[in-house]
């Protein structure tokens, strides 16, 4: 299957980068295809971290003594090399959170004050549960109203059904860039324009995203961004939330702390401005370097040719999986990458799962945080295999094979 691969990237110099890719577990070399639970790290992300808890840690923005000064001129750079590779505009639309759910639920409680009763909220039928429940709490909060934009059965989204959802009573709509179960790709662009002719507000869930294609956030004209550190080869517990200056500086607190204010007495305190004004208490900093570090790795790689190796592993999965007796793909749309969904006729995802963990193999199964794509489909769950740019072809081989034993031995 050598013909397959026509990658303009060295794929063997990038994975000698990422240490947790060349051990064996049981015995067999690890196959890591479940990117889109996390993603592995490269060791300069490694480094930096233990750098900074081995010669700087402090906190930050707060002391005049040489270790705060430097580890807050590090992570205010990783503030402004994120905010670089994703064109914003300004620095201080770029806001450390702890990842997606966190700057979903800061948009959904903090917009959420400026919402009113009767408003109505779109989501889309394939988002992720952070993308679902933040606004269900809100909408109970607020009576706000929620409208989901349907999908067919490719898990493509119904565009139609979505310009029939808009009106001026839309005032905010928040979709996931790409499926975390189904691979689609959506029209978050078009999305974003057909919303804001409605006066509405967008966020993107870029979640499965970044680490996948080029984002522009200006090119996009979304209001808001958000996604996580460490399926973007950083740290867990970090991630970033990019919202339009205007729309932030109307939005209030989300929480109160250190950090965010300006001044504080008992009668009344006032607030600091972007981005601090979201960032109370201390945040997490080695990790918001790490975050930093892993986008300059990034910065050295071509995204538009990653975006095109990772669509020829899942397109070439998908082939190779389809030849298998039984097999079904769930999430079939024409714009799709980096992800198969899959479930075999008569075998229940989680068996076929754990018999491919044996074989060194690393997938999802089960409902992804997305039950309500499981109930659209009437299935209990799939097997995801989730690729990376470290990714190989010969590893799409593996898995497959790997699921044709498993077959075998289920049936
Ligand atoms: N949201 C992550 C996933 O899709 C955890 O696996």
């Amino acid at each position: 299957m050598a013909e397959e691969k026509t990658i303009a990237f060295d794929v063997e110099s990038i994975r000698e980068q990422f240490p947790t890719l060349s051990q064996q577990v049981y015995g067999k070399d690890l196959v890591y295809l479940d990117n889109g639970a996390t993603s592995q790290k490269p060791k300069v992300v490694i480094d930096a971290i233990g750098h900074y808890y081995t010669l700087e840690n402090s906190n930050i923005h707060r002391g005049v003594h040489f270790l705060s000064q430097q580890a807050t001129e590090h992570y205010e750079h990783a503030r402004k090399v994120i905010q670089q590779y994703i064109n914003a505009p300004l620095e201080e639309e770029v806001l450390f959170t702890s990842g997606t759910t966190a700057g979903i639920n800061l948009v959904a409680f903090s917009y959420g004050e400026l919402l009113s009763e009767g408003d109505e909220i779109i989501i889309s039928a394939m988002e992720h549960h952070s993308n679902i429940v933040p606004w269900q709490i809100l909408c109970e909060r607020k009576g706000c109203i929620l409208k989901v934009i349907p999908m067919n059965e490719h898990g493509e989204l119904m565009m139609d059904a979505y310009s029939n959802l808009l009106s001026h009573r839309t005032k905010l709509v928040a979709v996931t860039h790409i499926s975390n179960t189904l691979g689609t790709i959506n029209p978050v662009k078009e999305i974003t324009r057909m919303a804001h002719e409605q006066g509405a507000v967008v966020l993107i869930d870029g979640a499965q995203s970044i680490q996948h294609m080029t984002v522009d956030v200006q090119e996009l004209d979304c209001d808001f961004y958000a996604f996580s550190g460490h399926k973007v080869f950083g740290p867990t517990g970090v991630g970033i939330l990019y919202g339009k200056k205007a729309i932030l500086d109307k939005m209030p607190p989300y929480q109160g702390g250190g950090d965010m204010i300006e001044k504080v007495t008992f009668e009344k305190t006032t607030y600091n401005g972007l981005p601090h004004k979201f960032e109370a208490g201390t945040p997490n900093i080695s990790g918001g370097i790490g975050l930093g570090v892993a986008f300059e790795f990034l910065s050295g790689l071509d995204m538009d040719e990653v975006e095109h190796y990772e669509k020829e592993l899942a397109t070439y999965a998908e082939k190779e999986l389809l030849k298998l007796d039984g097999m079904r793909l769930i999430g079939t749309a024409k714009e799709k990458t980096s992800v198969v969904s899959f479930i075999v006729e008569g075998l229940h995802p989680f068996d076929i799962g754990t018999l491919l963990d044996k074989q060194g193999i690393a997938v999802r199964t089960g409902h992804h945080c997305t039950q309500p794509v499981m109930d659209f489909f009437k299935i209990p769950g799939t097997v995801r295999a989730s690729f990376a740019f470290y990714n190989t072809m010969a590893e799409v081989d593996i898995l497959v094979k790997g699921v044709e034993r498993s077959i075998n031995m289920l049936r």
